[in-house]
């Protein structure tokens, strides 16, 4: 083996393996990679190798592939056996937020009705990895008072001492309000006890910061003179509309966006008094903490979707710099 193989072949060793399930078009994966830069700040290289990722849509795969390589899989988790999954160091995944209410309310092993997170932790059951990150969307730990998410933590126990916190995307310098729910364990016979990152944001960055300074964009992005009219003579209390305030981070953005209409509560742009836009995609992803190098395979609805459903990049990165920090004792 020559010299560079052999000191690739020890990064690689020394290097702490990542699976990403459910990992769209990979928010997650960069930010758990690092060595990229937003709004002109490094998030650097962290001491990880993603050597398997999952997605059953075929759109985000291929989003996924173009930057990140070939290991992702496009197939339903559900179909997926654990030993088709590498050994490795930590899983993440933002599993989906998919019928909440039924949990619970099952009928023991036999009902059909099987939960994404219950693919998550049959992971962690086989493959025993040293921590893993999931994350969720705020509401989760609200579900029937708390009872499902509490449910979550329950499975996910089982050989891990499991924390859970709601991170405020803005407070880590995402231009943004998401809030999301993060639940990271460590095994048990490490015994470390997870401690979340504290917010690093002086200021939060407000959404002008990441808006294009064109004058014009093209006719697709303005909604209609009817769609305008329509929201005029909607009810005010139905809060339909929502212009944007540019100096405050963004309301969260959403799979939505891709649907985005002026009679439903996905953020807006209001432009002079009367003239209504959408964000482009190159907007959308810097509002989720992309980089403009980052690449979106196939059109715009596609595009929106994928950005809309990912965990911000920059966010990640803080929560995925701290686990591996203390699992490395440092
Ligand atoms: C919240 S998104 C995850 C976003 C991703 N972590 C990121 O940061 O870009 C949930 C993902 O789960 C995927 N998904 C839904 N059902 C699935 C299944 N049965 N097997 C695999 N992936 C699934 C969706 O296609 C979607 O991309």
């Amino acid at each position: 083996m020559n010299q560079k193989n052999k000191k690739r072949n020890n990064r690689q060793k020394k290097a702490i393996r990542i699976v990403s399930l459910f990992s769209g078009c990979g928010g997650s994966d960069l930010g758990v990679q690092g060595g990229f830069a937003f709004l002109g700040k490094r998030y650097g290289k962290l001491s990880t190798e993603i050597i398997f990722a999952n997605d059953n849509d075929l759109a985000s795969t291929e989003t996924y592939r173009a930057n990140f390589g070939d290991h992702v899989v496009h197939k339903s988790i559900t179909k997926i056996i654990s030993s088709e999954i590498p050994n490795h160091d930590i899983l993440i995944g933002g599993f989906p937020c998919q019928a909440f209410s039924i949990v619970g309310q099952r009928n023991g092993l036999n009902d059909p009705r099987g939960l994404l997170f219950e693919e998550m932790a049959r992971i962690l059951k086989d493959k025993s990895p040293k921590a893993f990150i999931a994350e969720n969307v705020k509401g989760l730990a609200n579900i029937k008072k708390g009872k499902v998410l509490k449910l979550i933590i329950k499975e996910f126990s089982i050989g891990y001492d499991v924390k859970y916190k709601v991170l405020h995307s803005a407070d880590f310098d995402v231009p943004q309000k998401r809030e999301r729910v993060f639940i990271v364990g460590i095994r048990k016979d490490l015994r470390i006890k997870f401690a979340f990152p504290k917010p690093v944001a002086k200021q939060w960055v407000p959404l002008k910061k990441v808006l294009l300074k064109k004058r014009e964009f093209d006719k697709k992005y303005y909604f209609s003179q009817k769609a305008v009219e329509g929201l005029k003579k909607s009810n005010k209390a139905f809060d339909k509309g929502r212009a944007q305030n540019i100096e405050e981070p963004c309301n969260t953005i959403s799979a939505h966006l891709a649907k985005v209409s002026l009679n439903g509560t996905d953020p807006v742009l209001l432009i002079g008094h009367e003239k209504y836009r959408r964000f482009t995609p190159l907007e959308a992803a810097r509002i989720q903490s992309f980089p403009d190098n980052f690449k979106f395979v196939g059109g715009d609805l596609e595009a929106y979707k994928q950005i809309g459903n990912a965990i911000p990049p920059v966010l990640m990165w803080h929560v995925a710099k701290a686990l591996i920090k203390q699992l490395q004792g440092k």
